[in-house]
């Protein structure tokens, strides 16, 4: 279990604006990181270098997210239906994960990031899930920034799972039915003991959530970048906070 998370105020920048209702940070962001093979063909290059280029904005992401004060950073990294993709580019992904797990997990560890997977990190080859595991361990301690990485994730899946897990505590008589509130269920899911995400940032202009987080998703604010994924940096990070902290955030209930 995580700890529960505190609203912490935005850096000040600039003169006070008393009309606009107190400014907080998002406890929770998520990013849906799109665009790496625009990026590339509208550079003549090949996809790789886009999902290459698309790794050093991770970096940028995460660096944000700690100098913003943001304590939950989750990122889409590769969906269940990104493996229809030609081999070739599943594999370019899967290698550039590697990569990126031998190169980084060291610095991320030292930055006092945790790191968790959701998704199916089974699907990926052995010596990818033993580095991934080995970073889950690694940084188990840290609490500066809670970084979860979804890979090969689908939320209907993890939905889907999270209901068989749910009836099977119930079939084995360790949990009533009539005790399966949305608490309750959402300790099933894969991101039990993480907030669900006050902003999601979607990068490339497209507008969908492309079954990513679609239970948690229910009350997030969403705000679209028309930035490809590998240009991303502080200033888009910044941006889309600017924008989650215009927003009136009602959960339903009467504006004020
Ligand atoms: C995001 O970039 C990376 C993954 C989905 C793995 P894309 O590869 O989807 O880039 P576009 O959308 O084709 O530009
Ligand atoms: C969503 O991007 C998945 C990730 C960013 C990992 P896609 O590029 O796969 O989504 P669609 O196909 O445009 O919906
Ligand atoms: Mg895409």
């Amino acid at each position: 279990m995580q700890p529960a998370t505190e609203q912490r105020p935005l850096p000040a920048s600039g003169p006070p604006e008393p009309e606009l209702p107190p400014r907080t940070a998002p406890a929770h962001v998520a990013i849906i990181m799109d665009g790496n093979g625009r990026w590339a063909k509208a550079r003549g290059l090949p996809r790789l270098a886009g999902h290459r280029a698309g790794g050093e904005a991770v970096r940028r992401s995460i660096a944000a997210a700690i100098r913003h004060g943001v304590r939950f950073l989750t990122l889409y990294a590769f969906s269940a239906e990104n493996w229809a993709r030609p081999a070739s580019e599943v594999l370019d992904l899967t290698g550039l994960l590697r990569h990126y797990l031998k190169s980084e997990i060291a610095n991320l560890a030292e930055e006092g990031v945790r790191l968790s997977v959701i998704g199916e990190p089974g699907r990926f080859a052995p010596d990818i899930q033993t580095e991934l595991a080995a970073a889950e361990r690694l940084t188990a301690g840290n609490e500066r920034l809670f970084l979860t990485i979804a890979l090969s994730y689908g939320a209907r899946n993890e939905i889907l799972a999270a209901a068989r897990a749910a009836a099977a505590a119930v079939l084995a008589g360790k949990l009533r039915l009539e005790d399966l509130d949305e608490p309750r269920f959402a300790s099933f899911l894969a991101t039990a003991g993480t907030p669900d995400p006050d902003l999601i940032i979607r990068t490339s202009g497209e507008r969908r959530l492309s079954n990513f987080l679609l239970w948690q998703a229910a009350y997030a604010e969403l705000v679209y970048l028309d930035v490809l994924w590998p240009d991303f940096g502080e200033a888009d990070f910044a941006a889309a906070l600017a924008e989650y902290t215009q927003r009136e955030r009602r959960f339903g209930a009467r504006p004020g």
